[in-house]
């Protein structure tokens, strides 16, 4: 099956009432456990790849990976999607390598860390709808900030300084056209979001649903949606680690945000916490072992279990299977006609 756009599969998760989780990708392993969890929950699949991702495994090796993965499984649609896109350029270059989605965060300046005003990110944001859309490629924006630092790309700080005014939500959605929007809820990227199980003073679901009533038709992306779960934590510590006792969004909340048009969910740490679990205790256990696929093989399981667990949280487990996908070009010509236009003004007559 070719690569699907990310329209196409939000459109099909809001039919369903579900989300779908989108992992982050930076190697071949990574991908293999992607698609092991979504081989076994028959799941559709979003994989993306931050700028940081795409020079540490070189674009064209990452591209073919994702490529291949299309080819070892022609009955699952996956959404290949640049993360964090910090420029029209950076969005140019992943739409030319052939991703299907790309996320213009114009939250941010181009350096990626200082926030920029809400012109700028409007003006950017439209700039990359215009020229992806045309392609067929399809754009999330981001309104408010993210807290912390992915891979270089973060305003830092605390997810509570820059959070969605659902007002700006609506005029950002509607002067931009961007097909899924990012909002600023109180989460922030990595493992340290907060200091105990969050509650509304600082995961402030009532601005997401407060947003879902103003934007009923836009699909919604919760981004910093590790979970954190303390056994992945334990297992880190318990063989040499040295983590912070720290807690992520409960899955409990991302499924109240998904009841509340969420789509898409974000999710690098959880897997990253898997995989250093599963490679320090190999290397704890079995000090005399040096062939890289004896750590390698128990890693890529660990974060499969993590990636299948959330595909079946997020509901997307079970619908690989319920839909062609639409050719790149025909996206491109619906755009083109206006019958994909994802305005807010024009739900409703399309
Ligand atoms: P986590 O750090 O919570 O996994 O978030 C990842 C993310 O939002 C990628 O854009």
């Amino acid at each position: 099956m070719p690569l699907v756009t990310m329209r196409q599969l939000l459109d099909e998760a809001a039919k369903g009432g579900y989300g779908v989780g989108a992992f982050n990708v930076n190697d071949m392993e990574q991908i293999q456990a992607i698609m092991m969890a979504a081989r076994q929950t028959k799941s559709p699949v979003i994989a993306q790849a931050s700028r940081g991702a795409r020079a540490f495994a070189e674009d064209l090796y990452l591209f073919k990976l994702i490529q291949a993965a299309a080819e070892l499984n022609p009955d699952i649609p996956i959404a290949m999607h640049q993360d964090h896109g910090n420029s029209f350029e950076t969005c140019k270059s992943a739409i030319a390598l052939g991703y299907t989605s790309v996320m213009m965060d114009g939250s941010l300046k181009e350096d990626g860390k200082t926030p920029s005003t809400f012109d700028e990110n409007v003006d950017v944001t439209r700039r990359v709808v215009d020229y992806a859309h045309e392609r067929g490629v399809t754009v999330e924006g981001e309104i408010g900030v993210l807290g912390g630092v992915e891979d270089g790309h973060g305003a830092g700080g605390s997810g509570l300084e820059h959070i969605t005014d659902p007002d700006q939500a609506v005029e950002f959605a509607e002067r931009t056209g961007v097909d899924a929007l990012a909002i600023a809820i109180g989460t922030s990227h990595g493992a340290y979001k907060f200091n105990k199980k969050p509650d509304g003073s600082v995961l402030k679901m009532d601005v997401l649903i407060a947003i879902h009533k103003r934007l009923p038709q836009t699909h919604l992306v919760m981004h910093g949606s590790s979970s954190v779960p303390k056994e992945l934590q334990d297992i880190v510590n318990e063989y040499g680690g040295k983590l912070k006792q720290t807690w992520g969004v409960p899955v409990e909340e991302i499924q109240l945000g998904i009841r509340n048009g969420v789509r898409k969910i974000n999710v690098d740490t959880d897997n990253r916490l898997a995989i250093t679990g599963a490679i320090r205790k190999v290397f704890a256990e079995s000090p005399e072992k040096f062939d890289p696929r004896d750590y390698l093989k128990p890693a890529r399981e660990a974060m499969a279990k993590v990636v299948a667990a959330r595909m079946t949280e997020f509901g997307q487990a079970g619908h690989a299977g319920d839909y062609a996908p639409i050719p790149i070009s025909e996206m491109a010509a619906g755009y083109k006609s206006g019958s994909l236009d994802p305005r807010p003004s024009l739900a409703g007559t399309r």
